[in-house]
């Protein structure tokens, strides 16, 4: 039922839209009385509700497009809150884009740290490289020229280009997805029915104001909008919104069901020398946390143990392990990992493969949120 009313309603705006096909264009240019109202009230309601975060700039005035560059990044992953100080202090650390291209890959990682996902941190900055490089150090308007820098792609180009540029595209992210779902009761599960959302957010996006109303549908979708309980009766949509017609909105969007998460499972080795410094390793460029600072461990084994040969082979020294009480557990997006612990003592001189790190000093390394949960683990359980 939901599917056939939505169809009529899209293509209802597709034919009234002023952005159509050329050969209608002549005849229509008239906005959909609906799309309009639409676009009104989410600007007057953003105007007035606007959340200030420390990347936004004020109401009226021109964003900085590193500024905007900067944040999408970070939140790409990551929560605003979150986002927030650590927007602060590369801004501190590093201004501009120039900048930061003039910086250094470590301080930049180092600076990341906890944030997560460092693939991001190291695109951030071959990325800044080549807006220096290749574009005078000035980032393109474009969506179709942004997409073509390093860590930046259709979401992230899409928020750039309209936020920094005012270019009239919709990053269309989880919360413009639900609000938009919603307005227009799609209930095509996702991520099948991101299509039709996203040729719906398309067509309604406000062609004057674009950068507003795209941070509009993400304040709305956060504050207002929200999944479970969305708060309709202060909503500045309500009159125009399908979902909200139907008396249960939170069941949209509709998500197939998730895959569950595999397990793998690894042992750590703490190796501790005379001074009580930790043995630690830099992880291969490649794969997953690539290029940062951990201890060492066995391969990451799906579903099981390592068996003790393997634990054995993978050790930095043939010496007694005592085991650390407790696992610590970390979640990535495509598998959970359980670690157990292994503590040992290196003798005077011993030969081993990685370098020794004080724990005082472990906060000065790029230092993975996994990794930190060894260390806490260890940390609770002193020998
Ligand atoms: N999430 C992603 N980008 C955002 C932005 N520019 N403002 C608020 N939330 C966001
Ligand atoms: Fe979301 Fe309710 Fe507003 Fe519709 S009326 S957009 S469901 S908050």
């Amino acid at each position: 039922m939901a599917s056939k009313k939505r169809q009529c309603l899209l293509a209802d705006l597709c034919s009234r839209d002023d952005h159509r096909k050329p050969e209608h264009s002549k005849m229509n240019t008239s906005i959909d009385p609906q799309v309009a109202r639409i676009r009104a009230s989410l600007l007057a309601w953003y105007d007035a509700h606007r959340r200030d975060l420390p990347w936004r700039a004020k109401s009226g005035v021109r964003a900085d497009p590193y500024a905007v560059w900067l944040s999408e990044i970070m939140l790409q992953q990551t929560t605003v809150a979150t986002v927030g100080p650590y927007f602060g202090n590369f801004k501190a650390q590093w201004p501009t884009v120039g900048a930061m291209a003039a910086g250094s890959l470590d301080e930049i990682l180092v600076a990341w740290q906890g944030l997560g996902y460092y693939a991001r941190a190291r695109n951030l900055y071959k990325c800044a490289g080549v807006v220096v490089s290749e574009h005078g150090g000035v980032f393109p308007e474009t969506e179709d020229e942004l997409r073509k820098l390093p860590g930046i792609g259709s979401y992230t180009a899409a928020a750039i280009a309209s936020i920094a540029f005012d270019q009239p595209c919709v990053p269309v992210d989880g919360n413009i997805e639900r609000v938009t779902a919603r307005l227009y009761d799609i209930d095509i599960p996702l991520p099948k029915g991101k299509k039709d959302i996203h040729a719906a957010a398309q067509s309604f996006i406000s062609k004057d104001r674009p950068g507003d109303f795209a941070q509009a549908m993400m304040d709305l979708g956060s504050g207002v909008c929200a999944p479970r309980s969305p708060k309709c009766d202060i909503c500045p949509l309500n009159a125009d919104c399908q979902a909200y017609k139907t008396g249960n909105p939170a069941r949209l969007p509709v998500k197939a069901p998730k895959k569950i998460r595999p397990e793998r499972c690894c042992v750590v080795f703490w190796l501790e020398n005379a001074d009580g410094d930790v043995l630690m390793q830099k992880r291969p460029e490649t794969g997953l946390l690539g290029g940062m600072t951990g201890f060492v461990s066995t391969s990451w084994r799906e579903g099981a143990w390592p068996e003790p040969t393997e634990i054995e082979t993978a050790s930095p020294l043939s010496i007694e392990w005592a085991e650390i009480p407790g696992e610590a557990v970390h979640v990535f997006t495509h598998f959970r990992l359980t670690m157990r612990v292994l503590k040992g003592k290196a003798q005077k001189g011993a030969n081993v493969d990685g370098f020794w790190v004080a724990p005082t000093v472990f906060a000065e390394h790029a230092l993975p949120t996994v990794m930190k949960k060894v260390i806490k683990l260890v940390g609770e359980n002193p020998s």
